[in-house]
């Protein structure tokens, strides 16, 4: 069995310590925010927090996340969080959606290491995320009203 702690819950897996920790996430955890796009870590859909830290969980095996703590969009709910996903609302960034919950996660990344970020920082804090919606001018401008939304 594996022990992982998602969102401040721990669940006991039945699992292969080599199966990605997104099929964990979504199949057995049944946490369905996080998306499956590419599968071999290069669009960012089934981006994570793994002890804070941006991470890929398609490719991230979950037998490496377990004594670490993960959070998924669902388990969003700390300041920075709460703040971009109300201006995301506010500026309606989603065109699709399938894109976005990793797209969250990673302004989140980035507005608590940069309180008011430039648009450099934006673009390159959020390039490991692709959007085929082309939603990046919203994105970059939801992030900069999230920012004022903390201040
Ligand atoms: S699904 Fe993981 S990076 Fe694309
Ligand atoms: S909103 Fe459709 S892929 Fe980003």
């Amino acid at each position: 069995m594996i022990s992982l702690l998602i969102n401040n819950q721990t669940y006991q897996i039945d699992a292969d310590p080599e199966m990605p920790l997104l099929w964990a996430i979504r199949d057995l955890v049944e946490l369905t925010g996080t998306k499956f796009g590419c599968g071999i870590a290069v669009c960012g859909a089934c981006s994570v927090l793994i002890d804070g830290k941006r991470s890929y969980s398609c490719t991230y095996p979950v037998g490496d996340a377990m004594g670490k703590k993960i959070t998924t969009i669902e388990g969003l709910t700390d300041k920075a969080g709460l703040a971009i996903q109300q201006a995301w609302i506010e500026l309606q960034v989603p065109q699709c959606g399938y894109c976005q919950s990793g797209q969250i996660i990673s302004a989140t990344v980035l507005l608590k290491t940069k309180s008011d970020p430039t648009d450099a920082d934006i673009d390159m804090a959020m390039q490991g995320n692709l959007c085929r919606c082309g939603t990046y001018q919203r994105i970059r401008a939801a992030i900069h009203r999230a920012a004022e939304l903390i201040k």
